[in-house]
This record gives structure tokens, C-alpha cells and sequence, in this order.
């Protein structure tokens, strides 16, 4: 079988000459002597038109099916100047593979979000989710390709592990315990020594940790997986559970970082432009309308850099148009964010220096020991899409940050060991990998760029 992408790619070596082709029904209209088959294989986002005769045995069959059909048609590839689409098939052959019920989901009509989420292991056939999930997986192997151009090595760090990197407590408890049952130790305390791994343990909500033992052996990783995170919040750009991308560098500042963090969304963005061109005008043009002006502007510039003091009393100034006042040691919100990137800056925005309070205790001290050596990028139409630090690479400042947070040192210990044999700066950072595939393709829901999105009150399929 020959699929629509080669035809496409590979137009004079298919034009006039006889192919088979297998794909599924996307809509189907006939008259009395001959009809016309759209059909989608999945292989690129155009579609083939089919022209089948009532000369064909099975024409009367085939006038009847339905949308969704699995079909493998023969016919002659042959050019259509003067149409919409530059060539069709004209049809020999056409085998029903597989009829779809009459009831199936995906008319021709258009279908809203909200509705292709009930139906999450159908909407891939639609083509915005063509779109979107293709466009994933380039983004996918694209941030590969940039980390190993660059000799990062991949790390995989565990999904199942006793700490808390972000110090948040939003996780999802792993156990093997009885909830019916649960042990209890003479205190009446959860007995874990009765558990799976005789001890606590959770989800990963960061690789981080893992990630900067290994740069301390190899100078620069990144890790590229699963995490999870039980925040409570039910917004457009929250996932219980979301990829992340995080490089750690060795011998590295913030500067070092933010520097990596730019280079590393262009080229992301150069490559998708490059690899999946009809994607992104089909974004461009139906879902987030000057997508691809926005993003060819990324590219010709340069981000923006403020401190998070600086950012502080640029948005006081507008206190009045946000639900949620700023002030200096406020974290800032999804409002906030946008409106430095949307409104003032107009382009990707670095925000560095945020308070202490603030931020995870692994984070640099600055000199003046009250803000922290972080950076958060920010982008129109989402707000944070990396957050990342300096680490603090001195033993004592952090085990004086740990005290103070009243975090236990035996349950960092080959953290700390980390500062003790040849500690260096560092620095790295999280692209939240949903975030970066919405930045891209304009799509303006995380739920709609997860094949199968869990949030909080949903884990369909
Ligand atoms: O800012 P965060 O919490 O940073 C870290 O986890 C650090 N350990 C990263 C590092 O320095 N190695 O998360 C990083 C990014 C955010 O900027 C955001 O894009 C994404 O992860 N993110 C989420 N994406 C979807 N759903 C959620 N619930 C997310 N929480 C964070
Ligand atoms: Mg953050």
C-alpha cells in the first residue's frame, strides 16, 4: 500500500500508475453513475479524493457506507489541474475492510472541543487532532535532536520515588496498602514498613534531583518523561499528568541557562515550521488566528529580561485591571504573567530573582538573601511554560535553607553528597512539554493537545 504522504512527496512516481491504498471514509458522496470518496490514511494532513463508477461491481455497497469506513482501494492516480486537490484516484477496486456503524461519532459537520474530549480515543481522526498530535510528536523528536546535537545525555530518571522535589506536597501516593486495612503502627500511624518499598512513596513531580546527580557525572543531561502533580487546579494549562523536559548543565549559571532555554524553544519552533508546514497554517488559519507571524517574530528577536523585582512594579502600575493585586513577595499569577508577555513585552519574557518564600528550597541565594537565583519564561497566550533556577551548590547555605523549611536531611542525603565530592554551579530548568505543544500550535486547552488528558475529576480511558 502506498500512503498519502509518498504520493504527495512523491507525486510523478505515483501519477498515472496504478496504486492500492488503504485509509478510512472521512466523507462520501455519490449520484446516480459515480461517486466521490474523501478518504484519510493518516500519513499526511491532506486528503485523497476518490472517484469509483457505477461500472464497479460493489458500486451500490459502497454508495451506502459510512463516514469512518476502513477502505483499500486500487484505482489510477491521475492529476486534476483545475480542482481543489491536485489529483484523485480513479477507482477499480474498493474493499470494505471494515464498515462503520451508521451511529459513528465524527460527522462532517464540526465538532467542538468540549465534545471531541467525551470521545478522546476518536478525535485523532478528526484533522485538528491530526494536526495537534503529529505536531506533538515533531516537537517530541525535535527537543531529542536538540539535546544530542549538543551532546546532553538522556537520563531516565524514576517515576516512582520517596522525595519531593518541588516541596509542594501536591503528590499522588504510591502504596500497595490495603486502604480497607491500612496498618497501623502502636503510635496509630500508617505502618509503611508493611508497604511495597517499606517506606512512603509517591509519583515523580519532577526529575530534577536524579537529574543533577547525573550532571555531576556527565556535565550536561536532560530527562524527558512523565510527572505528575495533584494540584488542585482546574484551569486550561493544569495536567495531574504532564510531560517535562529537564536539561541540568554543570559548570553553569543563570545566564548559561536562560541562554540554552532560548536556543532550545527556537529551534523547536524552526523545526515544527520546517517539518509540518500545512499543520501550522491550518493552526494559523483556523485555530489561533497570526500564529505563524507570532511565532517567525520569536524567532527574529530576541526575549525579553526582567527581574522579578523590575516585573513587580511594572504590573502595580496596572493593579487596577487584576483580580489578584501584586506586591512585592506575591507569586505571580496566570493574569499577572500574561499580561507582562501579552501586553508590555509583547514577545517571550525571562523574569528573574524571585523571593526566597517563594521558590524550592534547592534554588541559589542571591547576595542579597532575600531573592533566589530563578528564572521563569514566560510566552503569550499561556504565561509560564519553563520555570527553572541556579542550584544552590553549597553545602551549608542549603543545609541552612533545608532547617529553615524544616525539610529532614536523611531523606536528601545523596543530594547533599552532591555538594560534598566536587561540587560546581549548575543550573537547569522544566519546559512543561503540554505548555510547549500549545505555545505551538495555538490550541488553547491542555486537555486538547494530551492524547488522553488527565485533570482534576477526570481519567477517562
Ligand atoms: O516550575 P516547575 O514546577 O519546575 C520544576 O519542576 C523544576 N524542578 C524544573 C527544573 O528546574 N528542572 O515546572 C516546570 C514546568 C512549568 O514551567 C510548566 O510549564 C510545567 O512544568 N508544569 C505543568 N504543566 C502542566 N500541568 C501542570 N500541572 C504543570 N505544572 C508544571
Ligand atoms: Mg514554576
Amino acid at each position: 500500500l502506498v500512503t498519502v504522504r509518498q504520493i504527495y512527496k512523491d507525486r510523478e512516481q505515483y501519477l498515472n500508475k496504478e496504486i492500492s491504498i488503504g485509509g478510512w471514509v472521512r466523507s462520501l458522496r455519490d449520484s446516480k453513475a459515480f461517486g466521490f470518496i474523501v478518504l484519510s490514511d493518516g500519513t499526511y494532513f491532506e486528503t485523497l479524493q476518490v472517484v469509483y463508477h457505477d461500472t464497479m461491481e460493489n458500486f451500490s455497497e459502497i454508495s451506502k457506507l459510512s463516514v469512518g469506513t476502513a477502505l483499500i482501494i486500487k484505482g489510477t492516480l491521475v492529476a486534476t489541474p483545475e480542482a481543489k486537490q491536485p489529483f484523485e484516484i480513479q477507482a477499480t477496486e474498493i474493499v470494505v475492510e471494515g464498515a462503520s456503524s451508521p451511529d459513528y461519532p465524527l460527522q462532517k459537520k464540526r465538532h467542538s472541543f468540549e465534545y471531541l474530549r467525551t470521545i478522546s480515543h476518536l478525535r485523532p481522526r478528526t484533522n485538528t487532532f491530526q494536526a495537534v498530535f503529529r505536531v506533538r510528536s515533531l516537537i517530541a523528536y525535535a527537543i531529542h535532536q536538540f539535546f544530542q546535537e549538543r551532546d546532553f545525555v538522556y537520563v531516565h530518571t524514576p517515576l516512582i520515588t520517596g522525595s519531593d522535589c518541588e516541596g509542594a506536597g501536591e503528590m499522588f501516593q504510591v502504596t500497595t496498602l490495603d486502604l480497607n486495612d491500612i496498618p497501623k503502627t502502636d503510635e496509630g500511624k500508617v505502618d509503611f514498613s508493611q508497604d511495597f518499598f517499606c517506606k512512603p512513596t509517591n509519583l515523580t513531580v519532577s526529575g530534577q534531583l536524579n537529574a543533577e546527580t547525573y550532571a555531576m557525572a556527565f556535565r550536561n543531561v536532560y530527562t524527558f518523561g512523565p510527572t505528575f502533580r495533584a494540584e488542585n487546579s482546574n484551569t486550561t494549562r493544569h495536567a495531574a499528568e504532564f510531560w517535562m523536559i529537564e536539561p541540568e548543565m554543570a559548570f553553569a549559571d543563570l545566564n548559561d541557562d536562560m541562554e540554552l532555554a532560548e536556543s532550545m524553544l527556537k529551534y523547536v519552533i524552526r523545526y515544527v515550521l520546517e517539518h509540518a508546514p500545512e499543520e501550522m497554517s491550518f493552526f494559523s488559519q483556523f485555530v489561533d488566528k497570526g500564529l505563524l507571524d507570532r511565532l517567525h517574530n520569536v524567532l527574529n528577536s530576541e526575549f525579553a529580561h526582567v527581574t522579578y523585582t523590575e516585573a513587580v512594579e511594572l504590573l502595580e502600575k496596572h493593579n487596577d485591571e487584576f483580580d489578584y493585586k501584586v506586591f512585592w513577595g506575591c507569586d505571580l499569577q496566570t493574569e499577572h504573567e500574561r499580561y507582562l508577555t501579552e501586553q508590555l513585552f509583547k514577545k517571550p519574557v525571562f523574569v528573574t530573582d524571585y523571593p526566597k518564600e517563594i521558590k524550592a528550597f534547592y534554588m541559589k541565594m542571591n547576595l542579597d538573601n532575600k531573592t533566589v537565583a530563578a528564572v521563569d519564561c514566560l510566552v503569550p497566550g499561556i504565561g509560564e511554560i519553563i520555570g527553572g533556577s541556579q542550584r544552590e551548590d553549597d553545602y551549608d547555605k542549603l543545609t541552612a535553607r533545608m532547617d529553615e523549611l524544616g525539610l529532614k536531611k536523611e531523606d536528601y542525603q545523596f543530594y547533599l553528597d552532591l555538594r560534598k565530592y566536587g561540587s560546581t554551579r549548575h543550573a537547569g530548568f522544566g519546559l512543561g512539554f503540554e505548555r510547549c505543544v500549545m505555545y505551538l500550535t495555538g490550541m488553547s486547552n491542555i486537555r486538547d493537545v494530551v492524547p488522553f488528558p488527565r485533570t482534576v475529576n477526570n481519567c477517562e480511558l
